[in-house]
């Protein structure tokens, strides 16, 4: 088969780790007889430098018509002037809005080779295997009003969480199809002690759940969940949650896995089934540009070759090879080879290329 994929690899270590994936991705090609054409475009510092503007119509285009989008990670300090009228981090949040990407899954797993290179208990964290479901496409980041204003006593501003039962339930069945292909537990996560947007979350988590018989739904607040998600994490499966809380917590559960380099994430434009669809998707590290690691040769490339596998599954419904490269992935962290971020004593330590290469050649080999 033939795939499209837009290579947005941005700014920082972005280009380092997305080459990697790129690299593992051809090595599928190779070995499964499938052809991935990429389709390079900019987004991030490197378009506001060219173009003035962090995604301009055509790169956003050009995604429209591919079937993908690997995203390496954008930003940077050269274009951190908070009074500056644009910012990398608008050409991300544009992808997601014009693209329609509201569900973005970020699965969090311990592997039992790096249960050390974490500062939480071994004991804590052992078996945490669990996957974030976040709304990506609307509450704080995108209702209205949102805006600053002056009045005689001073300067206000408001951001305004809004939801709608539509978006609400797309995104909990994408909570439920998940739990269904899993351990079939869902933890919906929201503040309905407080928040009206919350209550309206809560009933229709509740309605969608009849649905669903098969899959246990239990409601956490927020606050509690930030406890348990230190506290006893390997208690949870699936958890479904509004965007800005997802946005927090992601950054919290990331810890659990040792180091962001090894965390993947994908952002779907409609519902998977059976944990696997042909939906368009954007995939990309959870981690950030790191430019003080960029182009040193570094950079940990496993969280975006994982992301890849995610594009794998989630938008080409290619099931094996997805396994195939996580696997692979496996096999190298077994056979002790390590980036800076997760090495240990007695261990090989390999840069950005090396650890690509090495995971791209047990595919072909
Ligand atoms: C994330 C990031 C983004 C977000 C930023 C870069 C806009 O923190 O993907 O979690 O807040 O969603
Ligand atoms: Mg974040």
């Amino acid at each position: 088969m033939q795939f499209n994929i837009a290579a947005l690899l941005g700014d920082g270590v972005g280009p380092e780790v997305a080459t990697e994936a790129i690299k593992v991705l051809e090595a599928i090609g190779e070995k499964f007889g499938h052809t991935f054409k990429f389709h390079h475009g900019l987004v991030g510092g490197v378009a506001i430098d060219i173009s003035g503007v962090a995604l301009t119509e055509e790169t956003l285009e050009m995604c429209r018509n591919c079937d993908a989008v690997l995203l390496g990670a954008v930003g940077g300090p050269k274009w951190d002037d908070p009074k500056a009228k644009v910012h990398p981090e608008d050409g991300l949040l544009a992808l997601r809005k014009e693209l329609g990407l509201f569900a973005n899954l970020r699965p969090v797993k311990v592997l039992p080779m790096l249960v050390n290179s974490t500062t939480l208990k071994p004991e804590v964290i052992k078996d945490v295997d669990l996957i974030v479901v976040r709304e990506l496409t609307g509450g704080l980041y995108f209702g209205q009003p949102k805006k600053r204003w002056q009045t005689p006593e001073g300067r206000q501003a408001v951001d305004t969480m809004v939801y709608s039962e539509q978006e609400i339930e797309r995104i909990v069945r994408v909570g439920f199809e998940i739990a269904l292909a899993r351990r079939k537990k869902l933890t919906s996560v929201d503040k309905a002690n407080v928040l009206e947007s919350s209550r309206l979350w809560r009933q229709v988590a509740m309605e969608i759940s009849a649905d669903y018989p098969d899959v246990e739904l239990e409601h956490m607040l927020v606050d509690a969940c930030a406890m348990r998600l230190i506290q006893r994490p390997a208690q949870f499966d699936v958890l479904v949650m509004e965007n800005t809380f997802g946005d927090i917590l992601t950054d919290e559960a990331s810890i659990l896995a040792g180091s962001m380099g090894m965390l993947p994430s994908a952002s779907l434009a409609g519902i998977p089934k059976g944990g696997a669809s042909k939906a368009f998707g954007m995939y990309e590290p959870i981690h950030g540009s790191a430019p003080s690691r960029a182009g040193q040769n570094i950079a940990n490339p496993i969280a975006t070759i994982l992301s890849a596998a995610m594009m794998l599954r989630y938008s080409f419904n290619l099931i094996t090879e997805a396994g195939a490269v996580e696997k692979a992935v496996l096999e190298v962290l077994e056979e002790g080879y390590r980036t800076y971020d997760i090495m240990e004593t007695g261990k090989t330590k390999v840069g950005t290329k090396e650890m690509g290469g090495l995971i791209a050649e047990r595919l072909i080999r």
